[in-house]
C-alpha cells in the first residue's frame, strides 16, 4: 500500500518528469530554429547570394569595347498642332454650333459678317474672350496659331 506521503512524493515525481520533457522539447525547438537561421544566414552570405545582391546596376564601356546596340527610344506619337476642325470639335462646337449664350452659330450666314472684321480682329476677340466666351475660347492650352485655324474654319462654314 502507497502511504499518503509518499503519494504526494509520486505526484511530484511525475510533476518534475514532465517538467524535464516539456524542457527539453523547448530545448530541441530552439536548436530547430537555430539551425534553421544558421541554414538562413548560410544561403544570406552565400557567394551567389552576395554577388547576386551586390552586383553593379550598369557598366561603363570605354573606347573600344564592344558596345550592344542601345535600345531603340520609345516611339512617341506626335500630336503636331491640331488642326482648325479639331480645335473647333473639342473646344467651340460646346457654344458655336448651337449659338449658346449668343455665339455666332457655326454654318450660318452671320460668319459673311464676322469675316467682314477680318481674322486678326476676330482672333483677338477670341484670345481676349468676348461676351461669355471666355479667353482663348476656353482652350487654354491652344496655340495662337490652332485658335486661328479654328476661326478660319468657322469662317469657313459660313453658308
Ligand atoms: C462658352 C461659350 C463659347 C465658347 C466655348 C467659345 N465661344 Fe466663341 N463666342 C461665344 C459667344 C457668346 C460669342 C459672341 C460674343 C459677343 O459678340 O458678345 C462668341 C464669339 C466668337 C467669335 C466672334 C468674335 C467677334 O469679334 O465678334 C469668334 C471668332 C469666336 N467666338 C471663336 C471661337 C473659337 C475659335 C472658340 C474655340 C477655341 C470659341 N469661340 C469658343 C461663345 C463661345
Amino acid at each position: 500500500m502507497i502511504s499518503f506521503k509518499n503519494k504526494w512524493l509520486l505526484a511530484f515525481a511525475a510533476a518534475g518528469l514532465s517538467f524535464g520533457a516539456v524542457s527539453a522539447s523547448e530545448k530541441n525547438k530552439e536548436e530547430k530554429s537555430k539551425g534553421y537561421l544558421e541554414a538562413q544566414k548560410g544561403a544570406l552570405f552565400s557567394k551567389e547570394n552576395i554577388s547576386q545582391r551586390t552586383k553593379p546596376v550598369g557598366k561603363i564601356y570605354v573606347e573600344g569595347d564592344d558596345v550592344p546596340a542601345a535600345a531603340a527610344p520609345p516611339a512617341v506619337a506626335s500630336t503636331g498642332p491640331r488642326s482648325g476642325a479639331d480645335v473647333y470639335a473639342s473646344n467651340c462646337s460646346a457654344c458655336h454650333a448651337a449659338g449658346v449664350g449668343g455665339a455666332p452659330k457655326y454654318g450660318t450666314a452671320v460668319w459673311n459678317d464676322l469675316a467682314a472684321k477680318g481674322i486678326d480682329n476676330l482672333l483677338q476677340s477670341v484670345l481676349n474672350g468676348k461676351g461669355i466666351m471666355p479667353a482663348k475660347g476656353g482652350c487654354s492650352n491652344c496655340s495662337d496659331d490652332e485658335l486661328q485655324q479654328a476661326v478660319e474654319h468657322m469662317v469657313a462654314s459660313a453658308k
